[in-house]
């Protein structure tokens, strides 16, 4: 079992490195999480294995603690009210606002194994089906590269495609490959996937029309989740949209944003500079 003075260093490295917040309640989680890693390292249990790492000074070893650490629970068409408001008001909106030709620029930051974006693309190519689509860039990032490899495989277990897939989704999207299911090559080469971490700069990646941020940032302490916010707005077009989880009321911790569409969905100020 770990000590109260190793899960400190260890929820200290979670803070620095990925935001994680993670507080005294959390130290028997913390420690079942640990306890593959420390076994796939020989070492007995949590606590030998952070012994180790800081007897030894290993970065890939804390890179390997905090990626166990990560809350990365998805699924397909998560909180269908705002896929709803995607595909009805928020994406229609934008693509009136804009020339016909142009990309719609999105990004799915914290995107997992990539249902998230890959609920997108099924949704955006089912809006051009109606007539109603436009075209669109999709970008995924995922402080985990082993989440983003799992992602762009596009292969996903039965029981995973049966959390949020309608048959009629699964049948036209997905096709059979032995005991999984792997989404259409269409539909994969419509999302590009890239390690990205929500804690540094994110303007090169952007500018972005609309942001999926969902369900990532309740893992952060509020300093953490206001700057990240900020981080993010400034890699967002002056009239785009952000989403957020369906439970995160953020609005009120920065002035970058608006509220539009209900609470947990911004709309870029777009008087808002960000602090030099
Ligand atoms: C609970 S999942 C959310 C997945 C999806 N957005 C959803 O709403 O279902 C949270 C994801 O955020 C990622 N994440 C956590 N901290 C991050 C950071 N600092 N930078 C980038 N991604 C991070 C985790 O790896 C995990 O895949």
């Amino acid at each position: 079992m770990l000590t109260e003075a190793q899960f400190a260093i260890v929820a200290q490295e979670a803070k620095q490195r990925i935001g994680l917040a993670l507080t005294h309640e959390r130290l028997a989680f913390v420690d079942a999480r640990l306890t593959p890693l420390a076994r796939r390292e020989n070492c007995a249990c949590a606590g030998e294995l952070i012994s180790m790492i800081q007897r030894q000074g290993d970065d890939m070893l804390w890179h390997g603690v905090v990626d166990a650490l990560v809350m990365s629970d998805t699924h397909f068409f998560r909180d269908r009210a705002q896929f709803r408001a995607l595909s009805e008001t928020i994406i229609p909106d934008l693509l009136r606002g804009r020339p016909a030709h142009a990309r719609l620029r999105v990004w799915s930051a914290g995107c997992a194994a990539g249902q998230e974006p890959y609920s997108l693309a099924i949704l955006l190519e089912e809006m051009r089906e109606e007539g109603r689509g436009g075209l669109v860039d999709i970008l995924a990032t995922d402080i985990s590269s082993r989440l983003l490899d799992k992602a762009a495989s596009g292969l996903f277990s039965q029981f995973e495609v049966q959390r949020g897939l309608s048959i009629r989704r699964l049948i036209a999207h997905f096709e059979r490959v032995g005991e999984m299911w792997r989404i259409a090559d269409r539909l994969r080469a419509a999302v590009r996937f890239e390690t990205h971490n929500l804690l540094v700069d994110a303007a090169q990646l952007g500018p972005f029309d609309l942001v999926l941020c969902r369900n990532v940032l309740s893992s952060f302490g509020e300093a953490d989740r206001r700057e990240t916010l900020e981080r993010i707005a400034a890699a967002m077009s002056e009239d785009g949209v952000l989403v957020l989880g369906a439970e995160e009321d953020y609005a009120s911790l920065t002035g970058a944003f608006e509220p539009a569409h209900g609470a947990c969905v911004m709309r870029r100020n777009a008087y808002w500079r960000r602090a030099a």
